[in-house]
Parts: structure tokens; C-alpha cells; sequence
């Protein structure tokens, strides 16, 4: 078993490996013990799948499970009042605790609704997918608003999290590349051996399950260690938002949940990196195609449909675009664009795209 600590304002561990759930009782069983009541705010999907695992591991705690829709769909103002209702329509109070079982949209969800639930109640993340080695840690939670993502939330720490690698054994394909993207955004801002070992992959399905909870270990730390310097996003907390700009607008233009979070992140993490004039861009095209990310989606996107989107980003002010970029492997900073200049290297990395098709 892997252990991690956060040293936020109030610390925690993560605990990685197979068979984490049942560190629940171990490690956590005071404060569950202490709780008049253990809610499990599960992504429906996943319940379909895991639930009994997790139920197991509770052993005589008889939580009680609220199911919200699968993925993005769970994020919605909708269901961040159904949970209250639900937890309200079952008397539960300030000692109540909360598990999120799912991805980084019911960790984000769940988090949110314990911070807001009678002014914050305490809340354990148990993630089920690779991209919420990134998610389920930091203790930023949201919901999208029509009008942007993650636009209500807070900054707020689980008191664990239970990283089970036996729930990401069900994973489709697309959700594997998703959380090897933020995999990788991790291993461009911090490390470049480890993401020499990352861009050498041809197929992630060739990856050990001891491999991927070394690269989710690795993941974690870079994120930790910048999370503790910057918990509130003053400063270098910034920088884990390399390749989010664009993503982000990209994914309110298709519609949330149309492309996986991650796939958007790599389009993302490849503008960013023509905006840096990086020598690393080739490398990474390739390793975007030969692992079936949807690159080609830039050709047929254009710039003016996606920069309104890009002037809401919580980075810009409404003048200027504010991008992350990177001096070279492990020096990200950042920058203010013209809109012009933007414009310019997204026509060329465009043009790119269409070349190596
Ligand atoms: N809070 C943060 O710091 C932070 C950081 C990165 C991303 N995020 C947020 O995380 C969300 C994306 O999270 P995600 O990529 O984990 O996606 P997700 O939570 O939307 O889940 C993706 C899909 O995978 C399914 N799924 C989850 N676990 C599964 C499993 N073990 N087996 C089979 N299917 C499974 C879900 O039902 C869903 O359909 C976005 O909303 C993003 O904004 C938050
Ligand atoms: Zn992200």
C-alpha cells in the first residue's frame, strides 16, 4: 500500500493500492464511529459496479447510498439540491460524514455538498477513476453553471482519500486515456525522466497495474506539493492548470461530457505547448495519435467559437488571455496572450493536425 500526506491547513493521507477500502475501518474508524450518520453520495454507474465493495468494507456502519447521475451529468445544480434534500429527508446533522464514491464529478459534487451541508460536515474521497488522482486531491469542489464549469464551488479538504486500484480495473478505454492525461500534465510540469517513461507508452493497456499506481503515486505528489505551497490558488497552484484553458472552453462549446475531460486537456496541453514554442510539441502529437486521443477535433473547431469561452476563464481578466506555458519540462509559468498572437498559433498547430493526419 502506497501512503501519501497533504500538508494542508488541516492534513490528510492518501492511500493507494489494491484493496484500499478496507483501510476505511482500519485508519478511519473513529471518525465514522464518532458520525450519527455515513452517507455515500455515489456516481450511479459506478454503484452499479462497486457498490458492494465499498458496503463490505463499512462493515456495521450501515451507510446510507444516494445515487447521482454518471459522470459530468452528477456536477448539474440539480443534483447538488437533491443531495441536501436527501440528507435533510434522512435527519442527518453537522456529525454526519460523507463518502464520495466515483470520479472526479461526484468527488467534486460530494465535496461540495459536504462543505456546504449545515456549514461543512466532514467527507472522505474514495475515487474510482485514474483522472481523480488529479480530482480527489487538493480539496477544490464544484459545479458547473450553464453559463461555465466548476463556476460554484469552494476550496475544501476531504479528511482521506481511499484510492482503490481494483475500481479502475472496469474502466472503458476512453476514461484511461483521460486520466493518463492529467498523468502527463503532471509529468510536464514537474519531472522530465518520468515523462520520457510516460511518452514511451504505445498502448496504455500494456501498462501494470503496479506501473499505473506508480505513475498515480508520482501524480499525486507533484500535486500535493504544490497544493500545500498554494492551497487557496494565489500563486503556483496556477500551474496545474497547464493545458486547461483551452480545454475548458473546448468542453463548454461541445457541451459538458461530450468529450472526456482529459481527451480535452491533451488538446489543451498541445496548444499550450505550440504557444510555448516547445520543442517537446512533436514528440507529444505522436503520442496523442498513436494513443487514439481525438486531436483531430482542432481542424474542424474554429478559434472565435472557442475564445468567448476562453475570456471566462477564471485565469483571464477580460481583456487578456492568460495561459499556462512551459520554459521547458518542469518550468511552467505564466503568460498574458494577445488575441492575435493566440489566434496565429492556433491556426498553426491546426495546420499541423491536418498534416500529420
Ligand atoms: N477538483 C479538482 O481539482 C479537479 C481536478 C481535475 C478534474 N476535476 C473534475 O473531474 C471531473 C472529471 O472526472 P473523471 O474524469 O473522473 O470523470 P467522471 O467522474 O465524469 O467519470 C467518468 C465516467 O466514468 C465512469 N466511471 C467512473 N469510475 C468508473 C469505474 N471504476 N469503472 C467504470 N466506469 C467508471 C463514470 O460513471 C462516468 O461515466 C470533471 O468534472 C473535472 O472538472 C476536478
Ligand atoms: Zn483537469
Amino acid at each position: 500500500m502506497r501512503e501519501l500526506r497533504v500538508e494542508t491547513e488541516h492534513p490528510y493521507t492518501v492511500h493507494i493500492g489494491q484493496g484500499a477500502v478496507k483501510l476505511l475501518v482500519k485508519h478511519y474508524r473513529d471518525l465514522l464511529a464518532a458520525a450519527d450518520q455515513v452517507v455515500v453520495i455515489a456516481d450511479s454507474q459506478v454503484a452499479e459496479l462497486h457498490l458492494p465493495q465499498l458496503l463490505g468494507a463499512l462493515e456495521d456502519f450501515q451507510p446510507k447510498v444516494f445515487r447521482v447521475p454518471a459522470g459530468e451529468g452528477a456536477k448539474s445544480a440539480e443534483s447538488f439540491m437533491d443531495c441536501h434534500s436527501f440528507l435533510l429527508s434522512e435527519n442527518c446533522s453537522r456529525n454526519t460524514v460523507i463518502l464520495a464514491f466515483g470520479g472526479g464529478a461526484v468527488g467534486d459534487l460530494a465535496g461540495f455538498v459536504a462543505s456546504t451541508f449545515m456549514r461543512g460536515v466532514p467527507f472522505i474521497q474514495v475515487p474510482t477513476t485514474i483522472l481523480a488522482h488529479d480530482s480527489a486531491v487538493g480539496g477544490k469542489t464544484a459545479i458547473n453553471h450553464p453559463l461555465g464549469k466548476n463556476m460554484i464551488g469552494t476550496f475544501y479538504q476531504p479528511r482521506a482519500v481511499i484510492y482503490d486500484s481494483d475500481f479502475l480495473q472496469t474502466l472503458p478505454e476512453n476514461e484511461i486515456r483521460s486520466g493518463m492525461a492529467e498523468v502527463i500534465k503532471h509529468a510536464f510540469i514537474s519531472n522530465e525522466g518520468w515523462l520520457d517513461e510516460l511518452m514511451a507508452y504505445q498502448d496504455f493497456s500494456t501498462m501494470s497495474g503496479q506501473e499505473l499506481e506508480g505513475h498515480l503515486e508520482k501524480g499525486i505528489a507533484v500535486k500535493s506539493a504544490i497544493v500545500e505551497e498554494d492551497e487557496f490558488e494565489g500563486g503556483v497552484r496556477k500551474f496545474l492548470n497547464f493545458g486547461h484553458t483551452l480545454a475548458h472552453a473546448i468542453e463548454a462549446h461541445l457541451g459538458y461530457g461530450k468529450l472526456t475531460h482529459g481527451e480535452a486537456v491533451v488538446l489543451g496541453m498541445a496548444y499550450a505547448l505550440e504557444l510555448s514554442e516547445s520543442p517537446e510539441l512533436p514528440r507529444f502529437l505522436n503520442w496523442t495519435k498513436v494513443n487514439g486521443y481525438p486531436i483531430t477535433l482542432l481542424v474542424n473547431m474554429p478559434f472565435d467559437e472557442l475564445l468567448p469561452y476562453m475570456k471566462k476563464d477564471k485565469k483571464s481578466t477580460a481583456a487578456a488571455l492568460n495561459f499556462v506555458l512551459l520554459g521547458a519540462v518542469g518550468r511552467p509559468y505564466i503568460e498574458t496572450i494577445p488575441e492575435q498572437r493566440a489566434q496565429a498559433a492556433y491556426d498553426k498547430l491546426r495546420k499541423t493536425i491536418k498534416e500529420m493526419i
